[in-house]
């Protein structure tokens, strides 16, 4: 069995935070923004709107694009590190929402790298014959746990979100075979201090802040993320040369770039939208698969490689055949 991805959608709020405005709150500029980032602007969500309900904006987006009904969705996952609620999950929420009634829906918690963790979970339901379909969604308000006094973090996220539509479908099991064709995903909590929200209801009780080291994630991020689709083009024989489109967590472009680089696939193949929503953690990857799913630029058939890297550390990658 092969979880094939059958439609994708994405949902960003309204209002947008440019650079400039950014520069008039705190002590920051356009230049220094886009030269370390390469993030011009941000989506902030408006005080009626929720990490459910752009979730479920998403997620109608892509039942929509898939042509599949929501009475068919028997698995709801929601890679979110700002829930709507400490409990209960806003996947339940969603599946409400979509007047779900059937299987099961939860959220998952692996930060930055929430969608690569959300997809190869849902696969391995899907692959084992748990479930038939299955709406992956990453969605974020990140807004609301930065401390927008602190330059160093609250000029590099945003709110926004994006989910897929994967369906069990029988393949070869073969590299030709459409759908996701391998995962790996990881994690080293002994650096979790490097990248980290100081509350939360075990602990303080409070919601809390955002706290980064961003040198030291930098560092890692590159390393990681190298290190994870190396075991996939061992597993699978490929090299960089062989992707189609590279969908790389949109955190900062230096990264991005970096990455790329280390892993031989060329500029013209990699697809950014971090300069127009920043990062937007779990949402990222879904965001910038919609777009160039829309856009014309992935076609069936293409070769995809996903990757992320988030706080945990977690890290993980994904390689799928569109
Ligand atoms: N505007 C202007 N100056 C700033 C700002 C800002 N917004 N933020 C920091 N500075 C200053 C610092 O205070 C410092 O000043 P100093 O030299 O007088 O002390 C100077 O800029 C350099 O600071 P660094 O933190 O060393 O700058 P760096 O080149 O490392 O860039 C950045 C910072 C952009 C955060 C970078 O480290 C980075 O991108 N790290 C990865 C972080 C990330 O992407 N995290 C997302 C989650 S994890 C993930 O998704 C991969």
């Amino acid at each position: 069995m092969r979880s094939v991805l059958r439609g994708c959608g994405s949902y960003l709020p309204a209002r947008i935070l440019t650079n400039a405005e950014l520069a008039a709150k705190v002590d920051t500029n356009d230049e220094w923004i886009v030269q370390r980032t390469g993030i011009r602007a941000r989506h902030i969500a408006a005080d009626d709107e929720t990490t459910g309900t752009l979730g479920l904006k998403a997620a109608k987006a892509a039942l929509a694009d898939a042509g599949i009904p929501a009475s068919e969705v028997d698995l709801i996952i929601v890679a979110t590190a700002t829930p709507d609620h400490t409990f209960p999950a806003t996947a339940t929420e969603i599946q409400a929402a979509l007047d779900i009634t059937q299987g099961a829906a939860f959220d998952l918690q692996a930060v930055c790298s929430g969608f690569v963790f959300a997809l190869a979970t849902a696969d391995k339901f899907l692959t084992s014959g748990a479930a038939k379909t299955a709406l992956v969604i990453g969605a974020e308000t990140f807004s609301r746990i930065l401390d927008w006094e602190d330059r160093a973090t609250c000029v590099l996220f945003g709110d926004g979100a994006g989910a897929v539509v994967l369906r069990a479908e029988e393949g070869e099991g073969t590299l030709a075979d459409r759908g996701v064709l391998t995962t790996h995903i990881r994690s080293d909590g002994r650096y979790m201090n490097k990248l980290y929200v100081d509350g939360g209801p075990g602990s303080t009780k409070t919601v809390g802040f955002l706290r980064m080291e961003g040198r030291e994630v930098f560092k890692h991020a590159v390393v990681n993320l190298a290190d994870t689709v190396r075991h996939t083009f061992e597993e699978t024989g490929l090299t960089g040369a062989d992707i189609d489109w590279f969908v790389p967590h949109q955190a900062n472009r230096r990264i991005i770039d970096a990455t790329a680089h280390k892993l031989g696939i060329d500029e013209d193949r990699v697809v950014v939208t971090v300069d127009k929503h920043g990062n937007t953690s779990a949402a990222s990857i879904p965001l910038a698969l919609a777009q160039a799913h829309m856009d014309g630029r992935i076609k069936p058939g293409q070769l995809v490689l996903i990757e992320a890297m988030g706080g945990g550390f977690t890290w993980g990658s994904a390689l799928i055949r569109w």
